[in-house]
């Protein structure tokens, strides 16, 4: 099994921003660039166990950004893309494709502090690998859940109020 886990997530000020490029990229490498080479890596590897599965973890902003992380959003967003992908082609050759969605969840991304206003680690973590082990192959959990179900006016919506400043 491969899981594509890690994340980072930087808050950016786009006009105003001073970093150099090699420091930005680094979100779009981590993000989406190893994930999608891993599962090429690993695919030859993979399609010989008796239970293959590759998970990818994504966002909820997957579906409607942060405006306050948007590159991270926009990594999301190209993860599911390509998750869809993936999973159409790997059905072929029997590796189950899964996706986590998680809403803010209370962890380090970002940085130390940043997610104290996220859902529990261990209710999420519980609440998703119940769902996993019962064959969903893209799960939310919260506002995560709904994101990934809603209709394109719930999440203009969505974007709205999440950017609302
Ligand atoms: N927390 C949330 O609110 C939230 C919401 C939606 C999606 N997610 C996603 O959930 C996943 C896990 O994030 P988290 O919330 O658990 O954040 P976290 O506590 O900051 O953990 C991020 C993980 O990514 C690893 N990582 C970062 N850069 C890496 C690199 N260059 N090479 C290898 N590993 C690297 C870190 O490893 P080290 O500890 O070794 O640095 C760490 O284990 C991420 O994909 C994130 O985007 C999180």
């Amino acid at each position: 099994m491969l899981v594509n886990n890690a994340g980072i997530q930087n808050r950016i000020e786009l006009a105003e921003d001073t970093a150099d490029w090699n420091t930005r990229r680094q979100e779009l490498v981590i993000n989406v660039e190893a994930p999608i080479h891993l599962a090429m890596l690993l695919t030859p590897h993979l399609r010989q166990q008796a239970r293959p599965a590759i998970i990818n973890v994504t966002s909820g902003l997957s579906f409607a950004p942060a405006a306050f992380a948007p590159i991270y959003s926009a990594t999301k967003a190209a993860l599911h893309s390509f998750t869809l992908s993936l999973r159409h082609q790997l059905a072929l050759i029997g590796i189950a494709v899964l996706e986590i969605v998680p809403p803010a969840v209370d962890t380090d991304l970002g940085g130390p502090g940043l997610h104290t206003f996220g859902v529990p680690v261990d209710d999420f973590a519980d609440s998703v690998m119940a769902r996993l082990a019962a064959g969903e192959q893209e799960v939310g959990y919260g506002t995560s859940e709904q994101a990934r179900l809603a209709s394109r006016a719930e999440l203009d919506e969505r974007f709205k109020q999440m950017n609302n400043r």
